[in-house]
């Protein structure tokens, strides 16, 4: 596969802003940059779509057909794919047709993909398998579900786990669950493969879920990873998509720091991460792994942030 842009993702301790250095000691706290692993098929985007993207190529698919909203961070990512690999991509995109196309649909244009606007009833369908496999016939396409949420998605992100060795905590934002779930599936494969020691070392995985009304998701996601792993479903700001002030001034805060955060995922997980500095919540002793997991296209989303897309 032709992925010569694709880089190893680095570590580096988080810049701490002035306001909370003056507030408490610095704990050793560092951030895994999955959003700069590549210019645009970045973040955990890159690990859901690495194994599905092969297994395409293996079953002799030329096309690629998946679905999203207006600003998915995955259409994005799977256009870019499907331009990089020379898949033809094609996406449902919940009921749109009426409206201007936001900058992620016209990136996704731009990089070849042909988008077919679905209302939200029928958009629903995308749980239905029959109904996905019916149109991956139709399409003769590879079907990759919303948000690359499937098995071989899981798959890839077990690969998280290597960078989250010598860490006690490790924080991420979730939204399906996909990557909390393969991280700490590729945390307990280490850990079976590991002496004794290393076993009782591999870190916790504390979640943080970016929507509203997760509690259900929480406790399913927690039952299939048994362990110590957490889920905090307070920390959304509002829900999906919602962007409080609050966060407008963290993010531009942190761009002034030079880490650029996306107002969906990550900065909410950031926010937490500040609300528990502040807090003395943290634990001097421990060392924290916070990860990026990208989507800062869709920054374009909120205007007061548009103006600045790194
Ligand atoms: C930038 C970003 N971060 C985090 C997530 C949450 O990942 P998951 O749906 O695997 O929980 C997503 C959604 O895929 C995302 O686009």
């Amino acid at each position: 596969m032709n992925t010569e842009q694709l880089t190893v993702p680095s570590v580096e301790a988080i810049p701490i802003l002035p306001r909370l250095n003056l507030l408490r000691k610095p704990c050793a706290v560092d951030i895994l940059h999955l959003e700069s692993i590549h210019p645009v098929l970045s973040g955990n985007k890159w690990y859901k779509l690495k194994y599905n993207l092969a297994a395409a190529q293996q079953q002799g698919f030329d096309s690629l057909l998946s679905c999203g909203g207006p600003h998915s961070n995955h259409l994005h990512a799977l256009a870019c794919a499907g331009q990089v690999l020379g898949f033809k991509t094609t996406a449902f995109v919940r009921g749109y047709e009426h409206l201007p196309l936001t900058p992620t649909l016209i990136d996704c244009q731009r990089m070849g993909m042909s988008l077919i606007f679905l209302d939200k009833q029928t958009y629903k369908l995308r749980y239905d398998p029959q109904w996905c496999r019916q149109q991956a016939e139709q399409y003769s396409s590879y079907w990759i579900a919303e948000g690359g949420d499937n098995e071989l998605g899981h798959k890839g992100c077990e690969e998280l786990a290597e960078y989250c060795q010598g860490y006690d905590e490790v924080w991420l934002s979730v939204g399906s669950g996909c990557t909390f779930l393969g991280l700490a599936d590729g945390l307990k494969k280490i850990a079976e493969s590991s002496s004794q020691a290393n076993q009782k070392n591999q870190p916790i995985i504390r979640g943080f879920l970016a929507i509203k009304g997760g509690e259900a998701l929480a406790v399913e996601l927690l039952e299939k990873v048994g362990g110590d792993h957490r889920i905090n479903t307070e920390s959304h700001l509002g829900g999906f998509g919602k962007c409080p002030e609050s966060l407008i001034y963290l993010i531009q805060e942190y761009d002034e720091q030079g880490l650029h955060l996306d107002p969906v995922y990550t900065a909410k997980m950031i926010m937490a991460f500040e609300q528990r500095w502040q807090a003395g919540l943290l634990d001097q002793s421990k060392r924290y792994l916070l990860i990026h997991t990208g989507g800062l296209q869709g920054r374009r989303g909120v205007s007061s942030l548009s103006a600045n897309v790194p």
